[in-house]
């Protein structure tokens, strides 16, 4: 071989060598944002650390079939036939794996689900003193920032510059407050009970930032109107102009709205943190709106349910019970997946408006966030 054909072959070999770089490279040039992820919320982000005996009420049967069945195909102790917004998240990262829910001891590669199914934003002693205690999760949101600080004093080698690093996911919590106090109203109003879990929320994510996190991602609630529990339970004439519970879709949508004053008030506090709103709100209503543009043929049949109906919903035989050991032959085609929780083609669809839907689902931009992590300054 001649020392020309050496050089064009070296030639060659690095033109190969750069195309085959670009090609691995990510469209932006840039690596993985966030290396590691820690979540926080309900049954909505909660990746396995409830099991069945231990789950909400009437909600009982998360570890078996057919929850899981359309991803997993197994129960993971996910409220869902498969993945939930927080498992779309991880790959949107494309992190090597899920994130471990906190009480299965895994290791902590990737970061933390400290989600508990049942969770409070206001903590479990309120519940109790005013007897309501029976059947709930004892676990609020502070519990789970207690948890975090066990975790980092646990883990050998924690850093400041590992929280700093992080992205915080604070799936919606509160929706469980009001479901917990609805036989108490004469003496815990809703307004009440909006005050203290935002409050409590707000105390938590303002507990995060002193810790050092930089980057948080707050959602709100969805439209809480619309599941067929909140259906099946409230008056027929009750209903707005998606069709669904109209007291109940006020109350979320008031929710929200003293959680974003709180998250400004927090953003005025912490200049150098970014912290964004995801509004689960607007993905939901925009779904409810227009379910088939999303896929959707059923936007209030229950996939895994029972009773047949509009709702397909029966509180005394829930999905996963032995009653109903089967769901619908296609989830994909439905929101909901048992009365309160949804399925997984719901959560992929949320998922993508939170990432990919510019300011319209999550204020500032998902991708404004990545890019401001990717320059390092918050
Ligand atoms: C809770 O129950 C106890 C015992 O039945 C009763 O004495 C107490 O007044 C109740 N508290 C409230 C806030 O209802
Ligand atoms: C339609 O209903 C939703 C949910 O209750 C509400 O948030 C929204 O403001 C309503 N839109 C109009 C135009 O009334
Ligand atoms: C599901 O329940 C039905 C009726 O209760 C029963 O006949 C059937 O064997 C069950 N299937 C499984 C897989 O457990």
């Amino acid at each position: 071989m001649g020392m020309a054909t050496t050089a064009s072959n070296r030639l060659l070999l690095a033109i190969v060598a750069a195309v085959a770089a670009a090609a691995a490279a990510p469209a932006s040039g840039a690596p993985p944002a966030f290396r590691r992820v820690y979540a926080f919320g309900d049954s909505f982000t909660d990746t396995g650390n409830t099991r069945s005996t231990t789950g909400p009420y009437s909600f009982g049967y998360v570890s078996s079939p057919p929850y899981g069945a359309t991803f997993f195909h197994r129960s993971t102790n996910r409220y869902s036939d498969g993945r939930l917004v927080v498992d779309f998240l991880a790959e949107e990262l494309r992190l090597p794996s899920y994130l471990p829910p906190y009480l299965s001891a895994a290791s902590d590669g990737v970061g933390v689900n400290f989600a508990v199914a049942g969770a409070t934003a206001i903590e479990h002693d309120f519940f109790a003193r005013n007897n309501l205690s029976i059947d709930i999760t004892p676990q609020s949101i502070m519990t789970q920032l207690a948890w975090f600080d066990d975790h980092l004093h646990l883990k050998a080698g924690s850093s400041k510059e590992e929280v700093a690093d992080a992205l915080f996911w604070v799936g919606e919590i509160g929706a469980n407050d009001y479901a917990y106090t609805v036989i108490a109203r004469d003496t815990i109003p809703p307004k009440l009970v909006r005050n203290m879990a935002v409050q409590r929320v707000t105390t938590f994510v303002q507990g995060l930032l002193e810790r050092g996190a930089k980057y948080v991602v707050v959602q709100g609630l969805p439209l809480t109107g619309c599941l067929p529990l909140a259906m099946t339970l409230a008056r027929a004439d009750d209903r707005d102009n998606v069709s669904c519970v109209a007291s109940v879709n006020r109350q979320s949508y008031a929710h929200n709205r003293r959680l974003l004053a709180g998250l400004h008030e927090l953003r005025r506090r912490h200049p150098a943190a970014v912290v964004a709103y995801a509004d689960y709100y607007a993905a939901h209503l925009a779904v409810m709106r227009s379910p088939a543009a999303h896929g959707f043929t059923e936007p209030f049949r229950t996939c895994c349910g029972s009773g047949g109906g509009a709702y397909n919903f029966d509180l005394f035989a829930t999905c996963g019970s032995p009653e109903v050991n089967t769901s619908c032959a296609q989830p994909a085609r439905y929101v909901n997946w048992d009365g309160v929780h949804m399925t997984e083609a719901m959560y992929k669809v949320v998922a993508g408006m939170f990432f990919k839907g510019g300011h319209a689902y999550c204020r500032p931009a998902f991708s404004d966030l990545l890019a401001r992590k990717a320059q390092g300054k918050p």
